[in-house]
């Protein structure tokens, strides 16, 4: 047997596990969608299957089916922070976006669902006199996206207001201490193959109408120095950890605004900023350019930049049933040597 038919057998013999899944836990599931349609960069190739559970208690149903059938998953929320590669992508999606049916204030607590979308969740706590979280509302991601990666902007951090997470493990919905969490900068310590299903937070009162100002101010600022109504996935590389170094200067003194890969470009805006225009955009363009990027700015100015996007790629492993990564990203060979020398203290695998 050709290796290419085994594969062909293996892949079908999922197909009919993951339909017994589906149907058991009558979670909504597609096929033949692509990353184009499902992150803010609009480009990545096929996707095997899609599950969007409606529930965080379905969420956490779905993934434990998946791992106790070794299904390889990965989790999706706005996919605005995502850049998955053009090949076909042979591992199950599962799409929090449908997961937003709780949102409950209670004093100055707030109890949110991983799907909710974040800017929304800014508002309505800024309307019922909440701070703390008003600068990240122009970040175009959702709630479980900004947990994952302790999402922040503008001097505010999620993880600073968590009181708990919820987390799927063993097929049922954890309640986590925040305080339990490590929430380093655009990183956490939650690991590839755990399912964030919403969060407590809680915040602070102040008056409506000052915390509306500051989001407002914080609006201003982000409309002046970030490209708007473009395809991108927000800063593309971190900016370089232990410094006061802006990765966005460094591409800008480099003169790289405006250059161009195919469909991809150093937006004019914000030199961290990557945008895809056009239908032929493809997501190798970005990563070339990515490429470019990092090796200028290595060669130039002696910094190696560390992706702040996910790049997904379609030849690593996803999830699997240990709850630990096996190579989940692009971590970089340098993010590797990192990583390896940090693991002994993290015990994290993400990337
Ligand atoms: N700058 C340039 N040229 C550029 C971009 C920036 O000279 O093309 C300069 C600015 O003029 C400023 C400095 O670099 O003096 C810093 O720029 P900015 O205020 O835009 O902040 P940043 O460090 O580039 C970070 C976050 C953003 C977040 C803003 C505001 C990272 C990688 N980026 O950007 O987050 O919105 O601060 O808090 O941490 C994201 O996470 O996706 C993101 C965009």
């Amino acid at each position: 047997m050709t290796t290419e038919t085994q594969s062909m057998i293996e892949l079908q013999t999922r197909d009919a596990a993951i339909e017994e899944i589906v149907a058991r836990l009558g979670v909504r599931a597609e096929r033949g969608r692509r990353f184009a349609e499902l992150t803010s960069l609009k480009v990545g190739g096929a996707i095997d299957w899609v599950l969007s559970p409606a529930t965080e208690e379905e969420a956490a149903a779905v993934v434990a089916e998946l791992e106790r059938a070794q299904i390889p998953w990965r989790v999706l929320g706005a996919g605005s922070n995502v850049l998955a590669d053009d090949a076909e992508h042979h591992y199950v999606v599962v799409s929090m976006r449908e997961v937003k049916g709780v949102m409950r204030f209670e004093g100055e607590r707030v109890t949110v669902s991983a799907g909710y979308s974040l800017p929304r969740l800014c508002i309505e706590a800024a309307r019922r006199g909440l701070a703390g979280i008003e600068g990240l509302g122009g970040i175009p991601g959702t709630v479980g996206g900004a947990l994952w990666m302790n999402a922040g902007a503008y001097g505010h951090e999620i993880g600073t207001v968590v009181e708990t997470v919820r987390v799927a493990r063993g097929g049922k919905v954890v309640d986590v201490p925040g305080s339990e969490v490590k929430w380093d900068y655009r990183h956490t310590s939650f690991q590839e193959g755990e399912l964030l299903l919403g969060a407590t937070l809680h915040l602070r009162p102040d008056e409506p109408a000052h915390i509306i100002t500051r989001m407002a101010e914080v609006k201003r600022k982000r409309m002046d120095s970030q490209p708007h109504g473009a395809r991108s996935a927000g800063c593309f590389f971190k900016n370089p950890p232990g410094t006061s170094l802006s990765t966005g200067k460094l591409i800008d003194e480099l003169g790289m605004k405006g250059q161009q890969r195919g469909g991809a470009t150093v937006s004019p805006v914000h030199a961290n900023f990557i945008v895809t225009e056009g239908e032929d955009a493809r997501a190798a363009d970005a990563l070339a350019l990515a490429e470019e990027i990092r090796e200028r700015i290595r060669r130039e100015r002696g910094v190696e930049l560390e992706y702040e996007v996910e790049i997904w790629r379609s030849n690593e492993q996803a999830a699997t049933t240990d709850g630990q990564s096996e190579t989940q990203s692009a971590r970089t060979e340098t993010e590797n040597e990192q990583h390896n020398e940090s693991k002994d203290v993290q015990e994290e695998t993400r990337c």
